[in-house]
């Protein structure tokens, strides 16, 4: 078995090195500079380029195109005769900074309770946040190193990382400097998120403003202080957040520049999705129940909807209603939500199959969802999600494979022959 080869692009390490994929049975993905997002009908367009070439300076895309105009040479080479090349999977939801394991909720889950009453009995993220303030910052930083690793190989190419398993003050802004460390040592492009509202801590439970008081009056200023967060998150669910909750964090996030990426819609309606629209959220993710007025208010919005189906199979809970969403026009991308509670792998390309086998995505718009839509549900689509000129060569390179369909159809197989981090 051949294992998967990742080859990393430091532009410092190889000023003025060129790379030359020749050959390519179908370049995925080719895109102009100025598109940022696919919604409604044009997400069954995949645009691609049969017989192809793609050249690569310094980590980021020169120039593609038909084989026949490909340059002489380059530094490097690569034929990828019957392979297909794609972007790197942009995973815009993850909490993969996180200590220890839940696979005892797992089995809890397999005799028959429910995530809820896990939740309820002290299990849950609660249960995460407990070993995560027991745990040292050096040894978060290894395992969540070890997980970008793996999903690296899997073929990402960027990802979102959340804080929300600290729960209190030195807790959260450990877990923000584990995130800044991974994003200076990894060629894989990270955005941070502020998730400090995903579960009250015990220590509250009887004084819930104070906790809403020390996120807003203690942590933002000092996360803004350390430039330690891109975005900010909340839990805004039945037993987790209110709307009104939620309303008050983005707001106060928003003053300090982190544009809003909100956890709704997972187990209830509560109006959620209607109040992150009004706070200009950048994308509502689960959505695994969704109603008429959810739909008419993103449609009037610039607002992404992200399905995570990977949770959706692991906690057995419905999935995001894809077809609805797509079909009255809206875009949608697709995550993992890596975590150890609701679904602990980091495997786009089973997300990508999961949502053509149980959301009736094509696979077209599935590898759309998982790629140039991910990139906008991280604010990256000036560089990544594409095959554009000038975006980072994150590149996948399939191995000979029959056709697009054959990826998301051979589920469970890894496919990927090389995967190439420009950075
Ligand atoms: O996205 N729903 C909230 N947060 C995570 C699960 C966190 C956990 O169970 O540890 C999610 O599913
Ligand atoms: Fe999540």
């Amino acid at each position: 078995m051949c294992k998967t080869q990742v080859i990393l692009f430091h532009s410092f390490a190889i000023a003025m090195a060129s790379t030359l994929i020749r050959n390519i049975k179908l370049l995925l993905g080719t895109r102009q500079a100025d598109e940022r997002l696919v919604k409604g009908e044009s997400m069954k367009a995949l645009p691609c380029i049969e017989n192809a070439f793609l050249l690569c300076e310094n980590g980021a895309i020169v120039a593609f195109g038909k084989n026949e105009d490909a340059p002489e040479r380059a530094d490097e080479t690569i034929d990828a005769s019957g392979r297909l090349v794609l972007p790197a999977w942009c995973d815009s939801h993850t909490h993969i900074v996180y200590a220890g394991s839940r696979e005892s909720e797992f089995a809890d889950r397999i005799n028959g309770l429910t995530y809820e009453q896990i939740a309820a009995k002290g299990g849950g993220i609660l249960n995460s946040a407990k070993l995560l303030n027991k745990t040292s910052e050096e040894e978060l930083f290894e395992s969540a190193w070890q997980r970008l690793l793996e999903m690296q190989a899997m073929g990402t190419g960027a990802v979102e990382i959340k804080s929300g398993y600290g729960l209190s003050y030195e807790g959260e802004l450990k877990m923000l400097r584990v995130i800044k460390k991974l994003k200076e040592k990894s060629a894989v492009c990270i955005k941070s998120t502020f998730l400090g509202a995903h579960a009250l801590p015990h220590e509250y439970k009887e004084n819930r403003r104070g906790y809403i008081e020390l996120l807003i009056n203690r942590l933002l200023p000092q996360i803004a202080g350390e430039g330690l967060a891109d975005f900010i998150d909340v839990f805004c669910e039945k037993n987790y957040f209110s709307v009104e909750e939620t309303e008050e964090l983005l707001e106060t996030g928003a003053r300090y520049g982190l544009q809003a990426k909100v956890h709704v819609n997972q187990f209830n309606i509560i109006g959620g999705v209607e109040a992150c629209i009004k706070h200009n959220a950048l994308s509502v993710d689960h959505l695994e129940l969704l109603d008429d007025n959810d739909v008419s208010a993103l449609k009037n919005s610039s607002t992404m909807p992200v399905a995570l189906p990977g949770c959706s199979l692991f906690l057995g809970i419905p999935y995001t209603p894809a077809r609805k969403l797509i079909d009255e026009g809206l875009p949608l991308a697709l995550a993992t939500d890596y975590n150890p509670g609701s679904c602990p792998s980091g495997n786009m390309n089973l997300v990508v199959s999961l949502a053509c086998i149980n959301m009736r995505m094509t696979p077209e718009e599935a590898i759309n969802a998982a790629t140039f839509n991910g990139a906008y549900a991280m604010n990256l689509s000036g560089t990544h999600g594409s095959i554009t000129v000038g975006k980072k060569a994150s590149l996948i390179i399939t191995k000979p494979v029959s056709s697009v369909a054959f990826l998301p159809y051979s589920f469970g197989s890894n496919l990927i022959e090389r995967v190439l981090i420009g950075c």
